[in-house]
Formats: C-alpha cells, structure tokens, sequence
C-alpha cells in the first residue's frame, strides 16, 4: 500500500515550521539528519521527565525502569535487524562505530604490510581512522575507484585486491550519489578469497541505507554494519555496530571504564562480555530510548513503499532539474536502487550562493563535500548541492523545489 504522507507529516512536529523568510520549511537535507517524529520526542521527555536515572548499577526502582526501558530500546533494535540482541553495539554513530572497528579489531588483527581496501566513494569516517592506523601500523590502504561517469564501483579493480586484503571497508548506499553498491557481492567474494583464502574482514557502512532498506543482517552476513539513529527518524548521539560474538572475541576494548570492566586490580583488569565490553561510561540512555521508539514507529511502514517513494521522488526532480541550463546532476536516478539523494551544481553559480537563494525560499538543501572529498576530486569538483528526501516529503514540494530552483537560476545565471 502506497504511504499515507500526509498522515506521515502530521506525526512531525517541524514539518509545520515558519522559517524567518516568512516561507513554509520544506526540509530536504535527510541525509545529513532526519527529523524526528512525536512519539520519539515523548519517549525521551517520558524517561527525563519520569524515570531518569543511570543504568546497570543502582537497585531503586528508577534504576530499574531506566535499564529496562534502555535494554527493551536494544531489543527493537535487533529485532528490527534480524540480529541477536547481544549482536548490537551502542556507539554515538557511524563515525564512532567505524572508529571501534579501526581500534577494536583494527589494532589487534593488523600489522605491517596488510592491505585494507576501501573505496573511493566512501565518507571520510571509512578513510580517516585507516590513515591514522596506517601511521601507527604501516598497514596498506588500497582504494576501489569510482567511475566517474556511471558513478559505480570498479568492481575489477576489487576483484584484482581481494585476494591480499585482510580487511575490506565499504559504503553500502553513497552520501553523494545514491548509489547502492553491490555490496552482497563484496562481502561473499571477500569471505571466499579475502586474505588469500582464509577470508577478509568485512565492514559495511549503512548510515545511508538504514533509513530506507529494511536490512536483514544476518541474511547480509557482513562482519560489521554501521549505523546512525540520526539518519532514520532517531536522536543525534546514537547509532550501533552490529557484529558477531565470533568477530567480538577478535577485538581489543577500545574506551574502558565504566559498564565495560568486570573487576579492577592495582596490575590488571577483567572485562565484560558482549557488547557492555565496548561500551564505556554511562551511556547514551535517552537517545538510545529514543532511537528504539524512533525504530518502533518506522516498523508502521512498508520500507519497500519507503524506498519507493524517496527514489520516486529523487528520480523526478534530478530529471527535471537537469534540463535547467548549466545544472549538471551527478548519480544514477534511473537505477531503481538509487537512494533519495540528488547532488548537483550550477556551471557559474557557486553552490554556497545557490543554497542561500534556496533557503530564503524555504528550502533546506546541504551544501558543501559531504565528508567524501575523495570523491568529490574524482568528480572533478569540490562541492555540490544536495537535495534529500524522506518518507514524509511530497511531490507537491519537489515540484516547488523543481520550480523555485528554475527561477533563482534565471535570475542569478550570466
Ligand atoms: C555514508 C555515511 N557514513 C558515515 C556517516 C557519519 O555518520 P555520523 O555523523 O552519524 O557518525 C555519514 C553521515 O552523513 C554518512 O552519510
């Protein structure tokens, strides 16, 4: 059944907002943060107005109410992923998950020499960590190139690695272009002939695809996913790494102290099992409450729909957009797996300027490298502006979006 978006709209508060331009807000920056509907704002002013408290340690009876109702937010979590609730990590999000991998396994399973493969459309939270540890190791970080003209992974130049990678890092949905990788490819080849038979570890980073693939993870079978509450209708602060008891055994801790120690000596420590080992100091408790309501409220829906409708959409104003003289759209939309993102950029306007004419119109667009300036280079371009849709976007706004870009680059244009 198609999705009731104006139903959707009514569970979001802001989606009412009057910016100071006098204009109605028409949100389209998802993918950098989703907004958040009622039922997740309620759930963490229920825990701070009623039951705030930390967790894990005390017996009163707020204590209690906090840990359950923290531990029940990790259990709709790993339903909603098809894992084992002690398969999920809590980690304030992509970019601190990707970082556990890097310290956690990274730094007890890698040494100089070995080869790391990650690809050129990934964010900078898949690059950084590795150059870091790559200083400290002397490990090898190889790039899987983008085509910058089907916007795709050179899947050859994998294929022509994998056999000496140890570890492979890869975007599942790009930021930029709404590409979709073929990810259940690249971790089955990585699994067989990864690390010269033994196979490689394999890290996908599904920040960007969460909020529309209902992703079934154990079916996907990758040795990490990472993910940010943020992006699907969540709280900031909050996102996971999901992994196996197996691949958790293989792991350093990276932050101590806190939930994650055991027992204490003046020489040594012991530590917990499960994901509490990686989870240091108190933790995110509201965000975490709140990312399980924010995941309760989305199982509502079809993700199919979901993802119908964004790539609908997408794939509507990046056609249209680009018959406006001197728009360049950069990405697939005629790919059904396309995200809901559409990037692109005026040949004289600069991207900055064009943002600002936007807004004033009511429009919120991301402006700028989207954290992938690797990509951005192998573009040949060093920023774009980016248009994102979600669930409760209507095509009554893409056309308005559609129209009002026209007009601001017929006035603006030489
Ligand atoms: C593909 C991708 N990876 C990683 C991140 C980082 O996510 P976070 O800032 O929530 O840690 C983002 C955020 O935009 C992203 O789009």
């Amino acid at each position: 059944m198609p999705l009731n978006v104006e139903q959707i709209r009514s569970d979001f508060p802001i989606l009412s907002r009057i910016l100071p331009s006098g204009r109605k807000l028409v949100y389209l920056d998802n993918a950098a943060t989703t907004q958040k509907p009622k039922v997740v704002i309620n759930a963490m002013n229920h825990y701070y107005e009623n039951i705030n408290s930390n967790v894990h340690r005390a017996v009163h009876t707020l204590a209690g109410e906090a840990t359950d109702a923290y531990e029940n937010a990790r259990n709709s979590i790993s339903k909603w992923f098809n894992v084992d609730r002690n398969q999920v990590i809590f980690t304030s999000g992509t970019t601190e998950a990707i970082n556990l991998v890097v310290h956690g396994w990274g730094r007890a399973n890698l040494e100089k020499g070995d080869v790391v493969l990650v690809t050129e459309m990934e964010h900078h939270a898949d690059i950084v960590p590795w150059q870091l540890l790559s200083k400290e190791r002397g490990i090898e970080i190889r790039f899987i190139s983008v085509d910058p003209e089907t916007y795709r992974l050179n899947m050859d130049e994998f294929e022509a690695s994998i056999d000496e990678a140890k570890f492979v890092g890869c975007v599942h949905t790009s930021n930029v272009l709404g590409t979709r990788n073929p990810v259940e490819d690249i971790i089955k080849i990585a699994h067989e002939r990864g690390d010269n038979g033994n196979g490689a570890r394999v890290l996908i980073d599904c920040a960007q695809a969460s909020p529309h693939e209902r992703l079934d993870l154990t079916d996907l079978g990758a040795d990490f996913v990472a993910v940010s509450g943020h992006k699907m209708c969540g709280p900031t602060g909050i996102g996971g790494l999901i992994t196996t008891q197996h691949v958790m055994d293989e792991m350093q801790p990276f932050m101590a102290g806190g939930d994650m120690i055991e027992e204490v000596f003046l020489d040594h420590s012991t530590f917990q099992t499960g994901p509490y080992r990686f989870e240091a100091g108190t933790p995110k408790i509201a965000e975490a409450i709140g990312w399980g309501a924010a995941i309760d409220w989305l199982s509502q829906f079809d993700m199919h729909e979901v993802h119908k409708h964004i790539h609908d959409l997408a794939a509507h104003t990046a056609s249209e957009i680009s018959k406006i003289p001197g728009i360049k759209v950069y990405g697939d939309h005629s790919d059904p797996t396309c995200s809901g993102v559409v990037s692109f950029l005026h040949e004289s306007i600069h991207a900055e300027d064009l943002a600002h004419f936007l807004d004033l119109g009511g429009f919120a667009v991301r402006t700028g490298h989207h954290c992938a300036q690797p990509l951005m280079r192998k573009l040949g371009i060093s920023a774009t502006n980016r248009a994102s849709f979600y669930l409760y976007n209507t095509r009554e706004e893409a056309d308005a979006f559609i129209a009002h870009l026209d007009r601001v680059v017929g006035r603006l244009a030489k």
